[in-house]
C-alpha cells in the first residue's frame, strides 16, 4: 500500500467495467476504493441496461411462444393472459439480486463502495461530495448514456417519449410504438412490446438496419423482423416530435432528402446510439481531452495521456459492449498491479438477443473481402436437425476463412441459441483455429452448434446435411 495515498487504486463507476476492475485490483492485493453515483451497483448493464432487457425479452418469448402458435405446433394449447405488472415484477427482481450481488463480492473483496459523483481536482485526487480521496491510479469506467436526437424531448416519467430506461418501464403495452433507430436496443425493445401486442414500427436512418453487422446477416434478420410483424422505413429520418396530451407526431423525412411524412404515435422510443459520459468529471483539471467521438482515448495497456489516470469500458473507443468493459476492467487492474492485462479486440463477440438471436465476432464478409481472398461456407439452420426439430428453422451460420492459410477471420449466425453459439468461435478464433479445426471437432448430435461445425465444412464445399 502506497503512504502517499488513501488508496492504491480508485475506480469512477461501478459498471461491468469498473466493478469488474475494482474485484481484480482487490484480488491482486491492492486498497482500492469504486466510487458510483448511482444508489446501486453493477452500472447501465445491470440497472437499466443488458440484464432488465434480458428479463423482458425472456419472459416475452414465452407469450409470443403460446400467442402465436409455436406452442401449439408443439401440441400445448393455452391462451396466455397478459400480467405486464408482475413482467416487471420479475425484471426488477432479476435487477435487485444481480445488483445486491456485486456490494455482496465488494464486501468478499474488500472494495470500499464511495457513494457519489467523482470529480478530478488533480491526476491522483477526485473530490466526492464533501470527501476528498487521493488514488496511486485512477481508473475511468464512467461509461455512457443515451445520445438525445435534436428537437426530440425524453421524457421517461410521462412514457410517450423514452430512451431505453423508460421503455424497459411502460406501465401498459402500448397501441402503436415508432422505435428511432434499427440498431441493437431499437430490435431488442421493439420485439419486447410487438410480442406483447403493441404494432411497431422502426425507423432507420440508413438503408439497412444493424449497422456494422455482415451484410448478409442485416439482409436475413430485416426480413425476419418483417415477417414477425415489425414495419420499417428505412433510408428515413425523424426530423421532429411533438406530445400532445398522451400522443405523439412524428415528422419523418426520406435521408437524402424529399417529402415530409408524419405520423402519430403512444410511443416513440429513441435508440439512436450511446455517448461517452465526461460531463462533470473535471477531466480539465488534469489536461485530459476527449477525441472527436468525445471518447478518452487510451493504449493498449488501457493508460491514458495523464500519468496514473486508466480509462476502460464505453467510455473509450470501441464496441459499447458489457464483456468488453469487463474484459478491459481485468486487463486494467492487472496492468496496475504490474501484470500483463491484454484484451484482443479483434476477437469479441456480439449478440442481439431477438428471437432468433443474431450473433457475430471477428470481420464482416464484406471487410473480409477487403483484406485478401476469403473462402465463405454457410449453413442453414433449417438443415440443422436439432433447430428443425424445435420448430426454429430461421437463419444460418456463415464462417469466412483465409483462401489460402484458411484461418478462420469471422463466424456470424442468425439461430434461437447464436448467443451462446458464438462462444465457440471466439474460443476458436482466439486460438487462432482453421475452419478445418472446428470441420474436425466432434461436435455432440443433436445440438444448434453442428449447423457451426457444417458451416466449417462448407469453407471447402463438404458440408454433409445439405
Ligand atoms: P456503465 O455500465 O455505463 O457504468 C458506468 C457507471 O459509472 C454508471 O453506473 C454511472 O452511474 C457511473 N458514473 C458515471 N460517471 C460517474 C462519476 N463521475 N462519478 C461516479 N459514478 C459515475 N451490452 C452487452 O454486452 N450485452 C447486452 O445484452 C447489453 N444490453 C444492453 C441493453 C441496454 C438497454 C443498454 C442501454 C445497454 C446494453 N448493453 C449491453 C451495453 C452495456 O450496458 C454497456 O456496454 C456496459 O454497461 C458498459 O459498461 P461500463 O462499465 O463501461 O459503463
Ligand atoms: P446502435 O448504434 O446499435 O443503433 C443506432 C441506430 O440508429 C443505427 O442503426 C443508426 O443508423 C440509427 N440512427 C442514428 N441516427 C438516426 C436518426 N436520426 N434517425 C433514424 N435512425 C438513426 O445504438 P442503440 O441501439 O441505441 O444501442 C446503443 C449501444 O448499446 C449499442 O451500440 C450496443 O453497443 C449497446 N447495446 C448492446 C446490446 C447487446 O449487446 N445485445 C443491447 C443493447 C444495447
Amino acid at each position: 500500500m502506497s503512504k502517499d495515498f488513501d488508496y492504491d487504486v480508485l475506480i469512477i463507476g461501478a459498471g461491468p467495467g469498473g466493478y469488474v476492475a475494482a474485484i481484480r485490483a482487490a484480488q491482486l492485493g491492492l486498497k482500492t476504493a469504486c466510487v458510483e453515483s448511482r444508489d446501486t451497483l453493477g452500472g447501465t448493464c445491470l440497472n437499466v441496461g443488458c440484464i432488465p432487457s434480458k428479463a423482458m425479452l425472456h419472459a416475452s418469448e414465452y407469450f409470443d411462444a403460446a400467442a402465436n402458435g409455436t406452442m401449439a405446433s408443439m401440441g400445448v394449447d393455452v391462451t396466455p393472459k397478459l400480467n405486464l405488472d408482475k413482467m416487471h415484477d420479475q425484471r426488477r427482481d432479476a435487477v435487485k439480486g444481480l445488483t445486491g450481488g456485486i456490494e455482496f463480492l465488494f464486501k468478499k473483496n474488500k472494495v470500499d463502495w464511495k457513494k457519489g459523483f467523482a470529480s478530478f481536482q488533480d491526476a491522483h485526487t477526485v473530490k466526492i461530495g464533501d470527501e476528498t480521496v487521493t488514488a496511486k491510479d485512477i481508473v475511468i469506467a464512467t461509461g455512457s448514456s443515451v445520445t438525445s436526437l435534436p428537437g426530440v424531448e425524453i421524457d421517461n416519467d410521462k412514457g410517450v417519449v423514452v430512451d431505453s430506461t423508460g421503455a424497459l418501464e411502460l406501465p401498459k403495452v402500448p397501441k402503436k410504438m415508432v422505435v428511432i433507430g434499427g440498431g441493437v436496443i431499437g430490435l431488442e425493445l421493439g420485439s419486447v412490446w410487438r410480442r406483447l401486442g403493441a404494432e411497431v414500427i422502426c425507423v432507420e436512418f440508413l438503408d439497412q438496419i444493424l449497422p456494422g453487422m455482415d451484410g448478409d446477416v442485416r439482409k436475413e434478420a430485416h426480413k425476419i423482423f418483417k415477417k414477425q410483424g415489425i414495419t420499417f422505413k428505412l433510408s428515413t429520418k425523424v426530423t421532429g416530435v411533438t406530445v400532445k396530451g398522451k400522443k405523439a407526431t412524428l415528422t419523418l423525412e426520406p435521408a437524402a432528402g424529399g417529402d415530409e411524412e408524419k405520423i402519430e404515435a403512444d410511443c416513440v422510443l429513441v435508440s439512436i446510439g450511446r455517448k461517452p459520459n465526461t460531463d462533470g468529471l473535471g477531466l480539465e483539471n488534469i489536461g485530459l481531452e476527449t477525441n472527436d467521438r468525445g471518447q478518452i482515448e487510451t493504449d493498449h495497456e488501457f493508460r491514458t495521456s495523464v500519468e496514473g489516470v486508466w480509462a476502460v469500458g464505453d467510455v473509450i473507443p470501441g464496441p459499447m459492449l458489457a464483456h468488453k468493459a469487463e474484459d478491459e476492467g481485468i486487463a486494467v487492474a492487472e496492468n496496475i498491479a504490474g501484470e500483463t492485462g491484454i484484451v484482443n479486440h479483434d476477437v469479441i463477440p456480439s449478440v442481439v438477443y431477438t428471437m432468433p438471436e443474431i450473433a457475430g465476432i471477428g470481420l464482416t464478409e464484406e471487410q473480409a473481402k477487403e483484406k485478401g481472398e476469403i473462402k465463405v461456407g454457410k449453413f442453414p439452420m433449417l438443415a440443422n436437425s436439432r433447430a428443425k426439430t424445435n420448430h426454429e428453422p430461421d437463419g444460418f451460420v456463415k464462417v469466412i476463412a483465409d483462401a489460402k492459410t484458411d484461418r478462420v477471420l469471422g463466424v456470424w449466425a442468425i439461430a434461437s441459441v447464436a448467443g451462446t453459439m458464438i462462444a465457440e468461435a471466439a474460443i476458436a478464433m482466439e486460438f487462432g483455429a482453421t475452419s478445418e479445426d472446428i470441420a474436425y471437432t466432434s461436435h455432440a448430435h443433436p445440438t444448434h452448434p453442428e449447423a457451426t461445425k457444417e458451416a466449417a465444412m462448407a469453407v471447402r464445399g463438404k458440408p454433409i446435411h445439405i
